[in-house]
């Protein structure tokens, strides 16, 4: 068991392998207080951590200064209101208005396992992988019942939390402010970490010191959004991806969120992380129960790399449900860079059937097939094939499709409408908008209210329809706008403060669904590139699109933010054309595959028109996946140089866990003159395994890399050790021109 209770101290020991989180309750009230977390610390006279907050401090010793208890002491779970000025970690109004909440603790439970979240996401173990507490805390003047969800993992750094409120009172209480996870960290002096971007930048990593006061990040997009991603780290001063202490929290949820880390004036910082405030109330009845999503905290004594290794791990082991988690997937080629919205049957099946040549596995249809969309200003809502483009409809294009032996995907955009749709004629009022104001439109299209049950089953019914009809193995789920007017007709005004989260809810049930009824489907979720790119749309897709930049090099900084804290195996990743469609830049081939195979792989170009010396090349890349792609999958992740940080070249590897094996790619982007060679200094390996390295050529073909002698190739690979490899480094040759990519393979070989 990872949990432990000393009833003698009232003290909460949560262990993980590197990590303990302590918490104890304290005084006669039973104030519930942090005491520490970070590394690993013994059970032996941990109470000593707790008398900071005790005698003569306490408010039943001291009652004249209750609010300077309270305004000091570390609450787990902080109220409004009542003397704890830092940001409280809920707040609520009652009945008769009032506003001041706090808790004290009840009872707790330890037991194996990890219970889920009634209709949302989260994390998943068995009885023999972790261990949960459970808090009863009350707020008794509020006739409230809160109770604190902690799971700590038996074999990964992490504690997920969450929380549950039920009004035990006989009047509706609404709750305002609802974190799902709050932490009070002393300070030696933390940097944050952040993930920010716009549509086609998402995910740049971006670092800052923590001042005094607030630091806030956070969308109220109705989606987790391209610009604030729901990520936040601490780490210490100078931390780098091998050294430093990391605190990494991520928020398992899809809609509006904040994260705020809180300085004080004691120099303790308050992380909180949940559901954005802004436009949130949520009007609980009495006997209700209101349950928040779950929050994963992890922690690394070795860095960012140690954290983001570890957050990979719970995603790829204990988050992602689908059968694709752990097989390869089909090497997909998709139209919508190729054609646009200008394609039809024909003119699919030219691509499929050159794909079909190259070893290319499944077509992906993509936006413009279904009512009068020839343009993106129409026809959302009317989920039914355009007869004019695809005669016959989806079942002859997928027959035809599988008659080339590859398999058949499509995309929807299930939750929009477009103003020019029969949708719309038909049910005007299923848009959401506020009544007697005008919504606006973004990309010419409004939001359908799913948090009314008739148009969910409306959309559901939809997307059922589609993939009912014929043999689609492949659902691209995108939604190309954000929230905006939001009002529910099906909501009394007293409710409606619960529209952004019941958005999200619903998100969530009709994923749920899809994934019931289609179990073998492989799903991709979406957002115009990557603005719902977040741990809760892994829970039911196990790859999402991670940006509509499809050129190598602006891949490079998206991926590198991305694999902060997602596994490659769920980063969409495709080789496009060029001049690339997002930036005009032209890259080598070579280096589209090489970066693309950093994620999904797959193609968006119309493979009829490319040049035919990149034709050729396709089958090697995709020969390259194959050997490489169960090792990308499940290896882990090594930053080894970063080109957001030096400008000049950048540098990953995955290692198998086992590391037998270990697969460096490296990108040099400007070229420079006069110099020979860079050293890649790798991590991660075997220190005493022997490795024999093989490196791509021109052709994307491997070749056994040779050890230079007086300027004369001799014939035999390159044999080093690990601790070579990761003092000495690789000696990586200069490339001629600017966008060169090579890959390394290591192999531990027996002597
Ligand atoms: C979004 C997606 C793209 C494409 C278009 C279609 O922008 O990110 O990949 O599917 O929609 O409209």
């Amino acid at each position: 068991m990872s949990i432990v209770y000393s009833k003698k101290d009232r003290i909460w020991k949560l262990d993980t392998p590197h990590s303990s989180y302590l918490m104890a309750a304290v005084d006669e009230e039973g104030f519930l207080g942090h005491v520490y977390y970070g590394n690993k610390v013994d059970d032996l006279g941990i109470d000593y951590l707790t008398r900071a907050y005790a005698h003569p401090f306490v408010p039943s010793e001291n009652a004249r200064e209750r609010c300077s208890f309270m305004d000091l002491f570390p609450a787990e779970y902080p109220g409004f209101g009542l003397g704890d000025y830092r940001t409280p970690a809920f707040c609520v109004r009652t009945a008769s208005g009032s506003r001041g909440c706090g808790l004290f603790y009840r009872s707790h439970k330890i037991y194996a396992g990890k219970p889920g979240i009634p209709g949302m996401p989260a994390t998943f173990a068995g009885e023999d992988e972790a261990d949960t507490l459970e808090i009863l805390c009350e707020d008794p003047e509020n006739r409230l019942e809160v109770t604190l969800y902690y799971t700590a993992f038996r074999n990964m750094d992490v504690i997920t939390r969450s929380v549950s409120f039920r009004n035990k009172g006989n009047e509706m209480i609404t709750l305002e402010k609802v974190m799902s996870l709050s932490v009070d960290l002393e300070d030696p002096g933390y940097e944050t970490i952040g993930l920010f971007g716009s549509w086609a930048r998402e995910r740049h990593i971006c670092r800052n010191p923590l001042g005094m006061g607030s630091y806030r990040i956070g969308s109220f997009r109705g989606e987790s959004s391209h610009q604030e991603h729901p990520f936040l780290a601490l780490c210490t001063k100078g931390a780098d991806s091998d050294h430093g202490q990391v605190y990494g929290f991520h928020f398992l949820y899809s809609g509006n969120f904040v994260a705020e880390a809180h300085r004080s004036q004691f120099e303790s910082v308050r992380v909180t992380m949940g559901i954005s405030p802004e436009g949130f109330s949520w009007g609980l009845m009495p006997g209700e129960t209101f349950s928040l999503p779950e929050a994963a905290m992890v922690y690394s004594s070795e860095g960012i790399g140690g954290m983001s290794r570890t957050f990979h791990r719970l995603y790829r082991k204990h988050l992602i449900r689908s059968p694709y988690r752990d097989t390869p997937r089909p090497v997909l080629i998709n139209n919508w860079e190729a054609t646009y919205f200008d394609f039809n049957t024909e003119k699919l099946i030219d691509i499929a059937r050159e794909a079909a040549a190259s070893g290319i596995e499944m077509l992906v249809m993509d936006d413009g097939w279904f009512g009068a969309r020839s343009y993106d200003d129409k026809a959302l809502g009317d989920w039914i094939a355009n007869e004019e483009k695809l005669p016959g409809g989806l079942p002859v294009l997928s027959e035809r499709i599988h008659e080339l032996g590859l398999k058949f995907g499509i995309w929807m955009e299930p939750e929009m409408i477009s103003p020019d749709s029969d949708l719309y004629r038909a049910h005007p009022d299923w848009a959401i908008a506020i009544p007697g104001r005008t919504p606006a439109m973004s990309r010419c299209q409004y939001v359908l209210d799913i948090t009314r049950r008739e148009v969910l089953e409306y959309v559901y019914g939809c997307v059922r329809n589609v993939l009912s009809s014929t043999r689609i193995e492949y659902l691209k789920w995108d939604m190309n706008r954000q929230l905006t007017d939001v009002f529910s007709l099906g909501l009394t005004a007293e409710h409606q403060g619960e529209f952004y989260h019941r958005y999200v809810l619903a998100v969530y049930e009709l994923q749920e669904r899809l994934v019931t009824d289609f179990p073998d489907l492989l799903l991709e979720n979406c957002s115009g590139g990557g603005a719902r790119f977040d741990p809760g749309m892994l829970y039911y897709s196990p790859q999402i699109w991670c940006s509509d930049d499809t050129d190598a090099i602006e891949r490079l900084s998206i991926q590198e933010g991305t694999a902060m804290v997602y596994p490659l195996s769920c980063m969409g990743a495709h080789v496009s054309d060029c001049p690339n469609h997002a930036v005009g830049r032209n890259t080598p081939f070579q280096t589209r595959g090489h970066v693309a195979l950093a994620g999904t792989f797959g193609y968006e170009l119309d493979i009829t028109r490319i040049p035919q010396e990149d034709r050729r090349r396709i089958p090697d890349q995709i020969a390259l996946y194959h050997s490489f792609g169960d090792l990308i999958r499940r290896g882990d992740y090594y930053r080894v140089a970063n080109y957001s940080e030096n400008g000049l070249y950048d540098c990953w590897a995955v290692i198998a866990e086992d590391k037998s094996e270990a697969l460096v790619t490296y990108v040099q982007v400007l070229g420079q003159p006069n110099y020979k060679a860079r050293l890649l200094i790798l991590k991660g390996l075997d220190p005493d395994g022997i490795y024999e390295i093989s490196a791509t050529s021109e052709e994307d073909h491997f070749e056994p890399v040779m050890v230079r002698s007086g300027g004369r190739k001799e014939p035999e690979a390159l044999r080093l050790s690990g601790r070579t490899l990761m003092n000495a480094g690789i000696l990586a040759d200069r490339m001629w021109g600017d966008f060169r990519s090579k890959l390394y393979h290591l192999k531990r070989v027996e002597l």
